[in-house]
């Protein structure tokens, strides 16, 4: 899969790209990227790229020449084009899923106040919002989706790890420890360390249910809950409900 992504600011990305997993997964050929100056398509001797808004109002709007001719220059049309705003569709784990099955996506990174709608309606085929909150920027914006959508492409990451992390399955993550198996005076729950895989099992469930009970209860109405799930529901709720002991367990 490869990123191209446009920016005013592309050395704000260029780290991201060059560390860690993703940079491990470049050298593997399973991604690639592209980071694109939109300033080198300024066609004036200041390499001005905003202006204000037609209308009135505060803050300016980046102009349509520049982007429209660095979205040319990549071949942007007939490809997925996400520009990142806080007015666009909220990200979730399972749009990140349906975006890493992509061979190209291309990111607008936006500034000051936006981009211009014209080029909106010619190329952007996703408006994406990462939150209900405003950045001052796109590329920090841009990061959050990157690096959502390109741990789920085939080969990054473990299946496995994949499997059990939040929200898959539509739960939280279960509570995880590490040695030592005692911390000062916290001792990790007796379960995990009895090598009874099944226990282990319903141990985490519950908990996971447990904790998605507390912090996100609009993920279990929304889910499509298994019977086992519903079943932990019930028995959470005879225990008292989501503050529940899972500590002394
Ligand atoms: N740009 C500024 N705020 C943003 C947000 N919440 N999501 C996506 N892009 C943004």
């Amino acid at each position: 899969m490869k990123f191209t992504v446009l920016s005013l600011f592309p050395e704000i990305l260029r780290g991201f790209f060059e560390s860690s997993i993703m940079a491990k997964a470049v050298e593997r050929g399973l991604l690639s990227y592209e980071l694109r100056d939109i300033r080198d398509f300024a066609t004036d001797k200041h390499h001005k790229c905003d202006d204000l808004v037609f209308g009135g109002g505060a803050g300016l709007l980046m102009l349509p020449g520049p982007l429209g001719a660095c979205l040319d220059a990549v071949g942007a049309k007939g490809k997925r084009v996400v520009y990142v705003t806080p007015g666009g569709r909220l990200l979730n784990q399972a749009y990140a899923r349906e975006l890493s099955r992509e061979e190209e996506l291309v990111i607008v990174c936006g500034r000051y106040e936006g981009i211009d709608q014209r080029v909106i309606d010619e190329y952007v085929t996703d408006e994406i919002s990462i939150g209900d909150y405003v950045l001052s920027s796109g590329e920090t914006a841009a990061l959050v989706l990157v690096d959502s959508v390109y741990r789920l492409v085939d080969g990054v990451i473990s299946g496995e790890s994949l499997s059990e992390e939040s929200f898959e399955g539509g739960l939280l993550e279960y509570p995880q420890y590490t040695r030592p198996a005692a911390y000062g005076t916290l001792r990790v729950p007796e379960v995990l360390v009895s090598g009874h895989h099944a226990n282990i099992r319903s141990w985490r469930l519950k908990e996971a249910v447990r904790k998605t009970l507390a912090l996100r209860p609009d993920l279990l109405a929304d889910g499509v809950l298994t019977d086992e799930v519903r079943r932990i529901l019930l028995e959470i709720s005879a225990e008292g409900g989501c503050d529940g002991h899972h500590k002394e367990d």
